[in-house]
């Protein structure tokens, strides 16, 4: 007997306005822009998990190696009697703390991807028998507030997401994950660190092209939801390290002069030979940036767990007073 239920948040409507809204502000911008939820159709979410498996994307490795070796200790700590995780996706590195938190009774993941919150909860279930497993498909900048969770509950956000926020994004973020806990309850994170260049624009741009296909992925998106014709062939992957923001900036390039036509919005937009569209950020972090980000939103860091080579960082901060 599996204990399983999907709260769903995302209307096909809610989502289908949201979209159009987002796609119609990015692309009317200069430079323009697309907004990074939509890269997580069911095959967007397949091609992030093969991009998790390449060799040159060592933050999945690297912080599975962290939470192996410390997943023990956030658990005495923390007492947790949920685990809340936030852009869950497959949660198999979750695992390691479901298996260490010996109290727990319920885990939420909430994702905007339906197909990969279904798949990932089914498995779960199946292999954790005894805990509760309450999926939220929804948006974790928006919908924090309907999320439930035994108390006390330990919120987790992993794989470098916070990256994928910019810096007034992550602030509002983690205000509102923290004013949805009680004080005494804990956020593990997950941050990339920032490091030699040419090893983070290989994790972001692998020479099987998983991560060009998984880029290129918003545009069918794009044709498919907005009666859109990008011929998608015609343009290119690019992953760029900005070293004064310290992130890897992901666009895609037209490669020759182009209009596109984008049905469901009435909209034709023309794209330069060689115009570049910002797809989606990656910032990379300091244990300095960490601490005071956390401590701005009400956080206290209790714990910085890194691998070796500062690769990739772990932190347990807990919902101060
Ligand atoms: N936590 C997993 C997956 C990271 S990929 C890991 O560490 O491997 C980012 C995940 O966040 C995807 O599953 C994506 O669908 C989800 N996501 C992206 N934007 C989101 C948003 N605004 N609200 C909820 N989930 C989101
Ligand atoms: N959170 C992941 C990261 O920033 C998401 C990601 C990995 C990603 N590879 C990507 C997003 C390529 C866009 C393009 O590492």
């Amino acid at each position: 007997m599996t204990d399983i239920s999907v709260d769903v948040h995302l209307s096909p409507n809610h989502q289908a306005q949201a979209l159009r809204a987002d796609v119609l502000d990015g692309l009317l911008a200069t430079p323009k822009t697309l907004p990074p939820k939509w890269f997580y159709d069911a095959r967007g979410s397949e091609l992030f998990e093969r991009i998790t498996a390449l060799p040159e994307y060592y933050p999945t490795r690297v912080e599975r190696s962290v939470l192996a070796a410390r997943a023990g200790e956030i658990a005495s700590l923390t007492q947790a009697r949920s685990l809340v995780e936030l852009g869950s996706g497959s949660s198999e590195k979750t695992r390691l703390l479901l298996s260490a938190l010996i109290g727990l009774s319920q885990f939420v993941p909430v994702d905007v991807s339906e197909t990969a919150l279904r798949e990932s909860a089914a498995a779960i279930a199946a292999d954790y028998p005894g805990l509760s497993v309450h999926g939220v498909v929804g948006d974790f900048t928006e919908h924090l507030d309907l999320v439930p969770g035994v108390r006390p509950r330990l919120f987790a956000f992993l794989g470098g997401t916070i990256g994928n926020l910019v810096p007034t994004e992550r602030a509002k973020f983690l205000s509102s994950v923290r004013s949805v806990l009680f004080e005494g309850e804990w956020l593990v994170l997950g941050t990339d660190l920032v490091k030699d260049p040419s090893v983070l624009v290989r994790a972001y741009d692998d020479s099987a092209g998983v991560t060009a296909e998984f880029n290129k992925n918003v545009l069918l998106v794009l044709n498919r939801e907005l009666s859109a014709d990008f011929d998608v062939s015609s343009f290119s992957h690019v992953a760029r390290w900005d070293a004064d923001a310290e992130w890897i900036e992901m666009r895609l390039r037209a490669e020759r002069a182009m209009r596109v036509n984008l049905a469901a919005l009435s909209l034709d937009i023309s794209f330069a030979a060689g115009e570049e569209m910002r797809t989606e950020v990656s910032a990379k972090f300091r244990r300095g940036g960490v601490s005071r980000e956390l401590a701005e939103a009400g956080f206290e860091l209790v714990r910085w767990f890194t691998d070796p080579d500062e690769l990739f960082a772990v932190s347990l901060a807990r919902a101060a007073g």
